[in-house]
């Protein structure tokens, strides 16, 4: 008997849309089970009806062999069903164990008893071998460390199945086999884990079997062990995929984004960028590659307007753009790709139109005399999620009422239709499906050859040698490799200098330049 089984579940949201159309799903007892699908394909809402967060229009959801009619997650938790989201939920203000004992204690009030949540969330993290600090403000920490937050608060509650939506989207490689290994404890500790994702590869090696879902539908549930990455891209997506992006040679051209001595010290002094000095030029892609936290993020936020640079200067077409906020950037052509969409990217309860102009809405044809051209901004809001094949009822919804992966196509479509000179993407494929990541990986090998200039930054080792044509590493704040992306460079090469156990000589750097 299966520990968890969903039968015919559809869903219809009060919008009309049909998120689940006869969706089955059966769950073993101790398993990992994956499940996988294009973006809007219908998984998240699936869980979301497993935790009680949606209702389903119809179906049946049986746990231990016996009916279960879960309408809100205290049920769900009742019933030993814990859930991590896509989107975070925690108390920022608040330490890591008032968050995982909040709303436990006797009496339901919120006052903690510290000492013993404490002791508690010890007590927890080295059973499963997450580990937190539980003295440390949520907000303060770690996205990785959140997210362990988040699995402790599931099994503090007694959660026996826990169901994963996306949760390495946000993690770096290293933290991505830090949370696998924590899922094999849990697996050992007697709990069954479902767990989504887009990265093929994640499923071969955690998943014992994997659901695929294509259109609101369940395809079908193999065993990981019999099947290989192009088989579930076909079962996912209904055709061949082949993940190879087309890239003729070209010539680099002028240089667009030319960075000088650039560095951005934090309020304790310590320089995260340090000194950096290289060229971003037409018809290329710059991609930077290194171990998350090495000064790549602070590196985009400085040249996007976001923070202003402790020293240094960057010139976008030999005029200098720094210091004088994102728009005064955004004015001088450069488009940014953020790499946290929901905070940077969009605004959730505008409409899909009106986010993807929001850059542009003071000037033509969005604004004819000061007032706002509906019918352009629709027409616009039309085109381009056809183009960028965006699963949305209509132009008018609001982007809040999108799944997670079409989102970032918004986001992408709007920075990639805005005539730029120079783009910078961060993680641009990040939560998105292999469709997707094969249409936005050829869009910015085309945009290049066409002649725009690139930088991209990416956790995704595989990506940035895919698509650069140079690649830069950083490693505590400096550059300490600028290399060809030739045919003779490979991960272990950039390994070492992502680490920090080789650096180029002044001489080479500059020759790369
Ligand atoms: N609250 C909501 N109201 C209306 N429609 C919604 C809502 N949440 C999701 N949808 C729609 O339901 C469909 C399925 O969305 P869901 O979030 O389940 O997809 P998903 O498979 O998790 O996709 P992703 O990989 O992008 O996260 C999408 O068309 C989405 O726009
Ligand atoms: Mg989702």
């Amino acid at each position: 008997m299966p520990l968890l089984e969903a039968q015919h579940i559809v869903k219809v949201y009060p919008n009309g849309v049909v998120a689940n159309n006869g969706v089955s799903l059966s769950v073993e007892q101790g398993e990992i089970h994956a499940i996988v699908g294009e973006n809007g394909a219908g998984k998240s809402t699936l869980m979301k009806m497993l935790y009680g967060l949606e209702i389903p229009t119809s179906g049946q959801i049986h746990l231990r062999g016996q009916p279960v009619h879960i309408d809100n997650p205290h049920k769900a938790i009742a019933l030993g069903v814990g859930m991590v989201h896509q989107n975070f939920m925690l108390v920022d203000s608040f330490s890591i164990a008032e968050n995982i004992a909040l709303g436990m204690e006797p009496g339901g009030g919120i006052t903690v008893d510290r000492a013993k949540a404490i002791q508690d969330v010890e007590k927890l993290s080295i059973t499963y071998g997450l580990q937190v600090d539980p003295r440390a403000r949520v907000d303060r920490v770690p996205v990785g460390m959140r997210q362990r937050v988040e699995i402790l608060k599931a099994l503090y509650r007694g959660a026996e199945i826990l169901i994963l939506d996306e949760p390495t989207a946000v993690l770096t490689p290293r933290e991505t086999n830090d949370l696998f290994a924590a899922i094999r404890n849990l697996i050992h500790e007697g709990k069954t884990v479902i767990f989504i994702t887009h990265k093929l590869r994640e499923v071969m090696e955690i998943s014992d079997r994997v659901t695929v879902m294509r259109d609101a539908r369940t395809v079908g549930t193999v065993q990981t062990k019999e099947t290989s990455i192009p088989a579930l891209a076909r079962m996912m997506v209904g055709r061949e995929v082949f993940m190879v992006v087309d890239k003729p040679p070209v010539k680099r051209g002028q240089p667009v984004l030319q960075v000088h001595n650039l560095t951005y010290a934090n309020e304790a002094g310590r320089a995260l960028v340090n000194r950096v000095s290289f060229n971003v030029c037409q018809y290329e892609i710059l991609g930077i590659a290194g171990v998350e936290g090495n000064g790549q993020t602070e590196l985009v936020e400085v040249l996007t307007g976001l923070r202003s640079p402790t020293a240094g200067d960057a010139m976008v077409d030999g005029k200098s753009v720094l210091g004088q906020g994102p728009r005064r950037v955004r004015e001088a052509r450069v488009t940014h790709i953020p790499e946290d969409r929901l905070t940077n990217g969009v605004a959730r309860d505008a409409s899909i139109s009106d986010n993807l102009i929001i850059d542009r809405y003071y000037r033509d044809p969005f604004a004819a005399r000061g007032l706002l051209s509906l019918n352009s901004i629709r027409k616009n809001g039309v085109a381009l999620i056809k183009q960028f094949s965006i699963l949305a009822q209509s132009s008018e919804v609001p982007v809040g009422s999108l799944s997670g992966g079409n989102m970032q196509k918004v986001i992408v479509a709007r920075e990639f239709s805005s005539s730029p000179r120079l783009l910078i993407a961060a993680q641009p494929t990040r939560g998105v499906d292999i469709g997707a990541i094969e249409f936005i990986h050829q869009q910015l090998v085309d945009k290049r050859t066409e002649g725009l200039a690139i930088l991209l930054v990416s956790a995704d080792l595989q990506e940035v040698m895919k698509l650069a044509d140079r690649i830069m590493v950083m490693y505590n704040g400096e550059i300490v490799a600028m290399l060809p992306n030739s045919a003779d460079l490979t991960e272990e090469k950039l390994g070492l200098y992502m680490l920090g156990a080789a650096r180029q000589t002044p001489a080479e750097l500059e020759a790369a330049l």
